[in-house]
């Protein structure tokens, strides 16, 4: 059966990947608190059916930093996205293209920048980690904008990783060695599809972006080990300076979930801000996005474009964020999903989906543009 629903392509999904993988894309930090809040937060938000307005014509695009998109939304960055898929993030990308919206390519990606801008029909938006090495970090920002990357996505709530119960049951985390191996391994042939497409086809491990300075280590443990010792703690707004003098373009500051962290930002000259909690894989027991975003869009008062991320699953999930005061939203799961499920043509039909949702549920609210959609629609 055809997915036709986002919780669709996470069942499909589930089927498709070993388990390690599943677990490590669907799950949260610590209770999962926030992750649920996310989602629950979000559908709890009544929209106000308004009928007889003329809807004839409706119009679901908008304008992202500068460029026209199909929908107010882009590709949140997904780490690890070439597991997912073979050279997953090309497929992703692709398909976003196709689309005519957004794909951010996350700093910790299988395929380089380089690879995804061969691949990829359309500019994309890169997304970069603080890393201890500054020179690596001004290289990686040289790259991106020599690839014809449109706008940074500098990612600021992951100063130290929070730890996610299920990758340690199931193998991903904290079982270095032979035993992990092994255990990953057993799943991974239980799943003979994905096994042969992409563990054996897709070189999953070749981390593009960071392989300069993996310095040769290359099995996932490895690999999160080295993201402990190499990402900044110890960053401040100050290093937002330095970023600025090596960006001249847009330079979007995600992971603000607080009004005055906000603020801050549009001070320190930030084009945009995602207002993310990282999906609940951060903060377990912040609040969810939903319940954070009005506060933090009256604190900057349409002086810079809100993104918002965190529990979208639907089109009228996508209504519902920009009547709390967002201008576009992201998803990440959803489409990690779709690209596990279905690859590239899976991400496709998961973005008609979300349009055509998205469209009846302005349709049904009664408005015609994106434009007109403000709190006056939550009920
Ligand atoms: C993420 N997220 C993320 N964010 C980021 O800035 N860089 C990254 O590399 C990653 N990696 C990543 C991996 C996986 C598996 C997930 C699920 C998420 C966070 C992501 O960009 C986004 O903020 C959330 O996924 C939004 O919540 P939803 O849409 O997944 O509910």
């Amino acid at each position: 059966m055809k997915p036709v629903s986002i919780s669709d392509y996470r069942q499909a999904a589930r089927r498709r990947l070993p388990r390690f993988l599943f677990e490590y894309i669907d799950g949260g930090s610590y209770s999962e608190t926030t992750l649920k809040r996310n989602v629950a937060d979000l559908e709890a938000l009544a929209v106000r059916q308004r009928v007889l307005r003329n809807v004839s014509v409706i119009d679901t695009s908008a304008t992202l930093f500068g460029a026209k998109a199909a929908l107010p939304l882009a590709l949140a960055p997904v780490g690890l996205s070439g597991l997912y898929g073979r050279r997953g993030e090309v497929q992703a990308a692709r398909a976003a293209a196709a689309s005519g919206v957004p794909f951010t390519l996350s700093t910790v990606s299988a395929c380089s920048i380089e690879e995804v801008a061969a691949g990829a029909s359309a500019p994309f938006w890169f997304q970069l980690y603080m890393i201890r090495d500054r020179a690596f970090m001004a290289d990686l920002l040289a790259r991106a904008d020599e690839a014809g990357c449109s706008a940074l996505v500098f990612t600021v709530d992951m100063p130290m990783p929070g730890a996610r119960y299920r990758d340690y049951r199931s193998g991903l985390a904290g079982a270095p060695g032979l035993g992990g191996d092994l255990r990953r391994i057993f799943q991974a042939v239980q799943r003979p599809a994905w096994a042969w497409n992409v563990g054996l086809h897709g070189r999953p491990h070749t981390l593009g972006n960071v392989a300069p300075v993996l310095e040769g280590r290359s099995g996932i443990e490895d690999f999160f080990a080295w993201m402990g010792e190499n990402f900044d703690p110890g960053v401040t707004w100050d290093d937002l300076d330095w970023v600025r003098t090596r960006w001249r373009k847009p330079m979007i500051i995600k992971g603000v979930l607080d009004p005055d962290d906000a603020r801050q930002a549009l001070d320190l000259g930030a084009d945009g801000i995602v207002v993310s909690n990282h999906g609940g894989r951060q903060l377990d027991g912040a609040l969810s996005t939903a319940r954070a975003l009005p506060a933090i869009a009256a604190a900057v008062d349409r002086r810079m474009p809100i993104l918002a991320d965190g529990g979208v699953r639907s089109g009228l999930d996508i209504l519902r964020m920009l009547a709390l005061g967002a201008d576009g939203v992201m998803i990440g799961r959803a489409w990690a999903y779709a690209l596990s499920a279905g690859g590239s043509a899976g991400v496709s039909r998961m973005l008609d989906m979300l349009k055509a949702e998205f469209r009846v549920a302005m349709g049904l609210a009664g408005v015609a543009a994106v434009s007109d959609i403000d709190v006056s629609l939550l009920a």
